[in-house]
């Protein structure tokens, strides 16, 4: 059996050779029946993969995992998180199976993500494995939280079970591409999104860009909203489309952190985003003046979070703002911003991914771009990007491309 998971694989390197890796974009196939017996160890991993990806858009601000437990080629049992302070993938395997009165003596565990040796809000999954009697532990890849980094196999082995890592280790990454980048960087994985029109415009030169795309591209943004942990606007977009930023026409138990970056504090406290909780990153410098702490005061006492973040100048210090947010432990972010922030960040290298939802129509040349770069003078000068994905969402395009000044 080949994967189960079709996309392509995206890992990048940065300067300091920390290795981040591109987040799936479609989520998997529905789980196949599991009970073939000349099944590898890849083949048992791809199907945890699977049952990982079913925690998409609840496990924040934890990993997507996913577990099979298997005996003589034998399935027995499947489990996976779903949510922060429940069960973790291991125990809800061994729960699964004790419920339906199976033995785990002897089992191999395939894990996507390593089992924890650390008490959080649950007990360590290496205990639960090793009291269960699991002899053989199959890993995809080593958890980059400090907590565990490499303890989990430690202690799995001091246990005396059997350890494998590295199957599938490329796919489990990319389901936690902004855990692993919160952990390793302190900040989320950022996916800015562009609608645009063939001619590459996103709003009419009056700022009208409801709606470029098509129904069904806009349903798949809801989708990305759905698995990102926070959705980043600019005051721009706020004055000009006064967005709500949520998830809408999806089944979700959960709504991603609305935020907004708003040096000055000038956004109207009506705004349809600001209301029923939100953050705003606004300059720490200006937060002491009285006309912007009075400003801070007002969005506070309706559920707003006012975050004083460093300023270079007139704006927000990029970098600082994704730190702040890696505090707020948002894993994934998703950008929907105008062509100003988006620049802002591109030029930053602070965008990690990019999703163009590309619209077969044309807007003219008074029609405003996705970010506003530049001027170039050099072809040299112009913002590179690599392709990945490419895929036609009802009458539309989705292209997926990374910024190609980082190595890949
Ligand atoms: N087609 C699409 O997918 C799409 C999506 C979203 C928006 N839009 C359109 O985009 C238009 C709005 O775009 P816009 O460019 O005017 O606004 P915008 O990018 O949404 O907002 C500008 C934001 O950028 C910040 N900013 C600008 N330069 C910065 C820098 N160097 N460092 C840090 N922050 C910086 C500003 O901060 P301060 O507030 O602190 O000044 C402000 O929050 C609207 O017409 C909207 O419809 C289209």
């Amino acid at each position: 059996m080949t994967s189960a998971m079709s996309f392509e694989i995206f890992e990048r390197q940065t300067a300091s050779g920390m290795v981040v890796r591109a987040a799936a974009l479609m989520p998997p196939p529905p789980l196949q029946p599991a009970f073939r017996p000349d099944w590898q160890d890849a083949d048992w991993m791809a199907r945890a993969l699977q049952l990982a990806a079913l925690g998409l858009t609840t496990t924040t601000p934890n990993p997507r995992v996913g577990c099979v437990l298997v005996r003589d080629g034998q399935w027995l049992a499947d489990g996976w998180h779903q949510r922060a302070g429940e069960g973790h993938a291991e125990v809800q395997a061994l729960r699964a199976l004790q419920a339906a009165g199976g033995d785990p003596r002897g089992a191999t565990a395939y894990v996507t993500l390593e089992p924890c040796s650390h008490t959080g809000r649950t007990g360590p999954c290496c205990q639960a494995l090793a009291v269960a009697g699991v002899h053989r532990v199959v890993v995809a890849m080593t958890d980059p939280n400090p907590q565990v980094a490499g303890r989990g196999l430690l202690a799995l082995q001091a246990a005396g079970i059997a350890v494998t890592t590295g199957v599938g280790s490329a796919a489990a990454a990319r389901l936690n591409a902004g855990f692993i980048s919160r952990m390793e960087r302190g900040q989320p994985w950022v996916r800015l999104k562009v609608g645009m029109s063939l001619d590459g415009r996103t709003a009419l030169g009056n700022g009208i860009s409801q709606w470029i795309t098509g129904a069904a591209a806009r349903l798949d943004v809801h989708r990305l909203r759905a698995e990102a942990c926070a959705v980043l606007t600019g005051t721009g977009t706020l004055r000009a489309d006064d967005p709500q930023l949520d998830v809408r026409g999806l089944p979700v138990e959960r709504q991603p952190l609305r935020v907004l970056i708003d040096a000055t504090l000038s956004a109207p406290p009506a705004a349809r985003m600001l209301q029923g909780g939100a953050v705003v990153l606004a300059a720490a410098p200006l937060l002491a003046q009285t006309a912007v702490r009075r400003r801070a005061d007002v969005l506070e006492g309706q559920g707003v979070q006012v975050i004083g973040v460093p300023a270079s100048g007139r704006y927000l210090d990029l970098a600082a703002a994704l730190q702040a947010l890696g505090g707020l432990a948002i894993n994934d972010l998703l950008v929907e911003a105008g062509s100003r922030l988006n620049a802002a960040l591109l030029a930053a290298g602070l965008v990690d991914e990019c999703i163009f939802y590309l619209a077969p129509r044309l807007l003219g040349e008074q029609a405003r771009g996705p970010a506003a770069l530049g001027p170039f003078i050099e072809l040299q000068q112009a913002f590179a990007l690599r392709f990945g994905e490419c895929c036609p969402i009802g009458a539309d395009l989705r292209i997926q491309a990374f910024p190609s000044h980082l190595p890949f």
